[in-house]
């Protein structure tokens, strides 16, 4: 039995719009067991998932290898759906990994990467879920770059996961179609400026600017009421370093470890309908292992 473990990402991390992720300790599993005749997906998703051939992980795969012969494949996941923790994107680089693996294609980690990258549209998901830790990304279409992106490790990721779910297209289609000379400079130079404070180990700058994105927050804010609302929360304790994970719902507050705890129990006091969760980042990313079986 072949196990591929992808882990669940948080893109834009602020003003990152597109370009930084992070990989977080919730997990997508695919196990491949034994050959069969068609197609059989196990899965604990929702009915409407397809069990067949038709599933999204074999049909991602079938596009890289088309020839593999069919499995008995099954899924487990804590990557909740369409809440802005990248789930897409584990799946699709599962069954990437999986193409890569049945068909012995011996595709490096840049060429999966690039692959996945030209499939989603941007890196800031598939880059970290494929490598882990934090990764700042660009794809101009044509060519990928991308570097690690440093984050401290001394902090919680303290995330709300609400309890209804945001379909990337409508939270892109909420996007501005452009914005102005002025306000992509400050865009710009809020991220740069975030990314050299992360460097220097100075973090009390870096949570502020993290809330200072200039690229979709604004333009989402009545698809996420939540945002507003623990940000509040946050700042009556003094805490900043509040975000729109990926494209929503799911707001992420990176925390020091000595005020999660305070987070936490001011979160729960404010009943907010979905889950709380106090994630790490993972550092290992697209894992696969073969067990003999
Ligand atoms: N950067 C993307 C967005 C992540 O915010 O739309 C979701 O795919």
């Amino acid at each position: 039995m072949i196990k591929i473990i992808v882990p669940a990402t948080s893109a834009n991390i602020g003003p990152g719009f597109d370009s930084l992720g992070v990989a977080l300790n919730l997990y997508l599993t695919l196990e491949i067991h034994e050959e069969t005749n068609f197609w059989v997906v196990d899965h604990d998703f929702e009915n409407a998932m397809p069990h067949d051939a038709t599933h999204f992980i074999v049909k991602t795969a079938l596009s890289l290898a088309p020839n593999i012969t069919p499995h008995h494949i099954i899924v487990k996941s804590d990557i909740p759906l369409a809440r802005g923790l990248g789930s897409s994107s584990s799946a699709l680089l599962a069954g990437l990994a999986m193409a890569n693996v049945l068909a012995d294609l011996k595709l490096s980690d840049e060429l999966l990467l690039e692959h996945a990258t030209k499939l989603e549209g941007h890196p800031d998901n598939v880059a970290p879920a494929l490598f882990g830790g934090g990764i700042a990304a660009y794809y101009d279409g044509l060519r990928l770059y991308h570097a690690p992106l440093k984050l401290p490790d001394f902090v919680d990721f303290i995330t709300f996961i609400p309890n209804y779910k945001l379909l990337t297209s409508a939270a892109r289609a909420a996007l501005p179609q452009n914005l102005s000379f002025k306000e992509s400079v400050a865009a710009s130079a809020i991220s740069n400026t975030l990314i050299a404070a992360l460097y220097a180990d100075d973090f009390v700058t870096a949570r502020e600017l993290i809330e200072q994105d200039h690229f979709h927050e604004t333009a989402r804010a009545d698809l996420v009421p939540h945002l507003a609302v623990i940000r509040r929360i946050a700042h009556d304790l003094d805490i900043t370093g509040t975000y729109l994970s990926g494209a929503g719902p799911t707001i992420i507050t990176i925390v020091p470890k000595n005020q999660s705890t305070d987070l936490l129990l001011a979160l729960s006091k404010a009943n907010l309908p979905g889950q709380i969760h106090r994630l790490q980042q993972d550092f290992n990313g697209l894992t696969i292992m073969k067990e003999e079986k």
